[in-house]
C-alpha cells in the first residue's frame, strides 16, 4: 500500500472508526440507564393512570392487571382490553377515559413508557422472586401510594447482589418468609446466561 495511503488510514479513518464504534457502544448501553439506575425517574404516560387511586384506594389486586408476575420473567403491563373490562362504563364523560377509549376502538396498543429495565444481558424472573413472597414493595417502594410510578430503588448488579447477601437486611418481610426463603444466588452464571 502507498505509504501516504497508509498514514491517512492510520492517522484519519482509524480514529473515526474507534470514535464511532465506542460512541456507538456507549449510546446502546446508556440507552436503558434512566430505566435501571436513576431513583427517582419518573416518566410521563400517556394515559393519567394512577395506581394511588387503582391499587391503593380500589385495592384492585396487582395481579389482576400484572397478570405474569408470579408465572413468568416478566410482571407484564396490561392491555387497554383489561381497563376497558371497568371503563365501558366507569368515568366514560372524562377525557382521560376518552382517550383511553379511542385507543381500543382503534385497536391501537397504549405504548406506556418503561419505569424499570435491566440490560438484555441479565436473567431476571419475577415469578423465582413473587413466589417466594417477596414483596413487591422490595423492589418497586410503595406502588399503592403512587400517583405516577416512579424508581425507588436502583436495579444495578450491585443492588442485585446486596439483597442476595443480606436478604434479612433487605426483605422488609423477611421475618415472615424466611422458613421457606433461600439465598439469592451470587455466581455469575445465574444471573447472566
Ligand atoms: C376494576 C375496575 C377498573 C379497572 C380495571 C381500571 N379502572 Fe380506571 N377507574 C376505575 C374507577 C371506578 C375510576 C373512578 C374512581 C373515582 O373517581 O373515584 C377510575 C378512574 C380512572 C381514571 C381517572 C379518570 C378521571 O379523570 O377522573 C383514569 C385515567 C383511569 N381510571 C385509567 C385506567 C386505565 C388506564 C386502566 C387500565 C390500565 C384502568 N383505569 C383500569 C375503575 C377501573
Ligand atoms: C388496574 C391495573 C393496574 C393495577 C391494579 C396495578 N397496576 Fe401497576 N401498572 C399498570 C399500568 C397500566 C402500568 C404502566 C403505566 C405506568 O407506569 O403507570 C403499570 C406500571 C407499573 C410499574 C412500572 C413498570 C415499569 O415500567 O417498570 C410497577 C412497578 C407497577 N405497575 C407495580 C404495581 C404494583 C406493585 C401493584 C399493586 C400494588 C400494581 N402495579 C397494580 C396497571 C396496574
Ligand atoms: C426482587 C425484585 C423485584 C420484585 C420483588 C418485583 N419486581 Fe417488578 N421488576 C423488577 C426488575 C428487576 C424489573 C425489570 C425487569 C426487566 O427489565 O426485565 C421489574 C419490572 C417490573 C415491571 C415492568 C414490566 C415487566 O414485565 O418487566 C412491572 C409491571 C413490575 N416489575 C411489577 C411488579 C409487581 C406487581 C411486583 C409484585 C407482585 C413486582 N414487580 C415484584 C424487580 C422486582
Ligand atoms: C429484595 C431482595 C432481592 C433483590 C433486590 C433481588 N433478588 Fe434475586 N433473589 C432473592 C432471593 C431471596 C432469592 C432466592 C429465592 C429462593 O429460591 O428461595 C433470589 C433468587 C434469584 C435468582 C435464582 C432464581 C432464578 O430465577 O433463577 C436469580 C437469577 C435472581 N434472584 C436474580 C436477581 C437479579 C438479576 C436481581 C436484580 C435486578 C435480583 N435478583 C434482585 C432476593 C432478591
Ligand atoms: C444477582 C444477579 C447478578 C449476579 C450474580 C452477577 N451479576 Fe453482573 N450484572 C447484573 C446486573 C443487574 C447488571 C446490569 C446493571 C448494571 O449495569 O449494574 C450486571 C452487569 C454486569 C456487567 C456489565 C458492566 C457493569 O458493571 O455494568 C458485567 C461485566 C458483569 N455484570 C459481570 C458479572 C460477573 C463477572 C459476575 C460474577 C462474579 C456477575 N456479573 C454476577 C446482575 C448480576
Amino acid at each position: 500500500m502507498d505509504k501516504h495511503l497508509l498514514d491517512y488510514n492510520l492517522k484519519v479513518r482509524l480514529p473515526i472508526i474507534a470514535f464511532v464504534v465506542i460512541a456507538v457502544f456507549a449510546i446502546t448501553y446508556y440507552a436503558s440507564y434512566a430505566e435501571r439506575n436513576s431513583i427517582g425517574y419518573t416518566p410521563e404516560q400517556p394515559v393519567k393512570f394512577s395506581h394511588k387511586l387503582h391499587a391503593g384506594s380500589m385495592q384492585i389486586d396487582c395481579k389482576y392487571c400484572h397478570t405474569g408476575v408470579d408465572k413468568s420473567r416478566a410482571a407484564s403491563v396490561p392491555s387497554v382490553d383489561i381497563c376497558m373490562n371497568c371503563h365501558t362504563l366507569a368515568r366514560t364523560d372524562r377525557p382521560e377515559i376518552q382517550k383511553l377509549t379511542s385507543y381500543y376502538k382503534d385497536n391501537k396498543p397504549l405504548e406506556w413508557n418503561r419505569v424499570h429495565k435491566v440490560p438484555q444481558f441479565v436473567y431476571f424472573n419475577h415469578s423465582s422472586h413473587v413466589n417466594k413472597q417477596i414483596d413487591c414493595i422490595n423492589c418497586h417502594g410503595d406502588v399503592k401510594a403512587m400517583e405516577v410510578v416512579g424508581q425507588t430503588n436502583s436495579f444495578t448488579m450491585g443492588a442485585c447482589l446486596s439483597c442476595h447477601r443480606q436478604p434479612e437486611k433487605k426483605i422488609s418481610n423477611f421475618e415472615e418468609i424466611k422458613a421457606n426463603l433461600k439465598k439469592g444466588p451470587e455466581n455469575c452464571s445465574a444471573c447472566h446466561r
